[in-house]
């Protein structure tokens, strides 16, 4: 049975990482579990600047999730190479840097100073940032834009490259079409979905930036069915990630196409899930019959009513 998977010319060991925003840096979770057993860690985004993040309330719970407005908090690329890669390095698992900017050589700039460290096994785009230069659209959700800016970020680096796709568009198949147009190796599906939440008694928004991203349980049945929608219409892989708690719901994601997954939300309610999820999948696999990761997208298209 081999768990491994293939993305542009990397390999993770096993299909389930942890996802960015939702697990520090690593560090922070070596004590309740062994970090060793994840595919990858995709780090907290990281920006050429440090990042204070937006002003609180910036977190609030929703109905089977919740809702963030962190603003990429972090701590700014060189912190980052100097105080959180020696910890990750030592680690037996990828270290994905989730990549945030402003500007097109914000982006470049960060895989610029990362590129030629060894322990840095691959980049992960967040697109949902304003681009300044063009009036403040969020990256993400112009296919032309993705394809401009992962063609750009192709030019500096031959790691795996992977573009995270915002579920906030009509068409997220055209965003993944543009991702691989621009030379993405993978697409990560999906980010969080933009939501909004009143305090009643104070007649405000709970947030204080009015809105935010929902993510938890809530938002699985909408990652699935967009994992399933893009993986049809790429050639690339999809990382699939949203409401992953438990190993069902991960294999919800391989079935409908992913090669991967990632947990996020869900690693404030039980740190270690990830962990277990990993074990989960080679346990189905084992029952099922099934050698590679590779032969679960085959399996859902085999029913008619799949
Ligand atoms: C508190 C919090 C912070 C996040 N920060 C980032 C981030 O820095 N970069 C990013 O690409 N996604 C970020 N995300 C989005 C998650 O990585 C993930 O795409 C989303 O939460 C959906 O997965 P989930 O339902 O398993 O949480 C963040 C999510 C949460 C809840």
């Amino acid at each position: 049975m081999d768990l491994s998977v293939r993305i542009g010319k990397g390999v993770l060991k096993n299909p389930v990482g942890v996802a960015s925003g939702t697990f520090g840096y690593g560090q922070e979770f070596a004590q309740v579990m062994d970090l060793d057993k994840l595919g990858a860690i995709y780090t907290k985004a990281i920006s050429m600047e440090p990042r204070r993040g937006n002003p609180t309330p910036r977190i609030v719970e929703t109905p089977s999730g919740m809702l963030n407005s962190i603003g990429l908090a972090n701590v700014g690329v060189e912190k980052f190479v100097t105080d959180k890669i020696p910890f990750l390095a030592g680690l037996d698992t990828a270290t994905v840097v989730n990549v945030v900017g402003t500007t097109m050589d914000d982006y470049c700039n960060v895989i610029k100073r990362l590129d030629d460290i060894d322990t840095v096994w691959g980049y992960e785009i967040n697109l949902s940032c304003p681009n300044v230069e063009a009036g403040g659209i969020q990256f993400g959700t112009d296919a032309a834009m993705i394809e401009e800016i992962t063609t750009r970020m192709r030019g500096v680096t031959e790691k795996p490259l992977m573009v995270k796709l915002s579920p906030n568009v009509t068409d997220i198949a055209e965003m993944a079409r543009g991702a691989e147009r621009g030379g993405a190796d993978a697409v990560t599906c999906i980010n969080t979905l933009v939501g909004m939440v009143i305090d009643t008694a104070r007649q405000q928004t709970v947030i204080a930036r009015k809105t935010g991203g929902l993510s938890g349980p809530a938002i699985r049945p909408i990652g699935v069915r967009m994992t399933h929608e893009v993986s049809r219409a790429i050639s690339i892989p999809v990382v699939g990630i949203g409401g992953i708690t438990n190993t069902d719901d991960a294999l919800q994601y391989l079935l409908a196409g992913a090669k991967a997954v990632q947990v996020g939300t869900w690693n404030f309610v039980e740190p270690a899930a990830s962990q277990d999820i990993a074990a989960g999948i080679a346990d189905y696999m084992a029952r099922h019959g099934i050698a590679r990761i590779d032969d679960f997208a085959a399996l859902l298209d085999r029913r008619k009513d799949g």
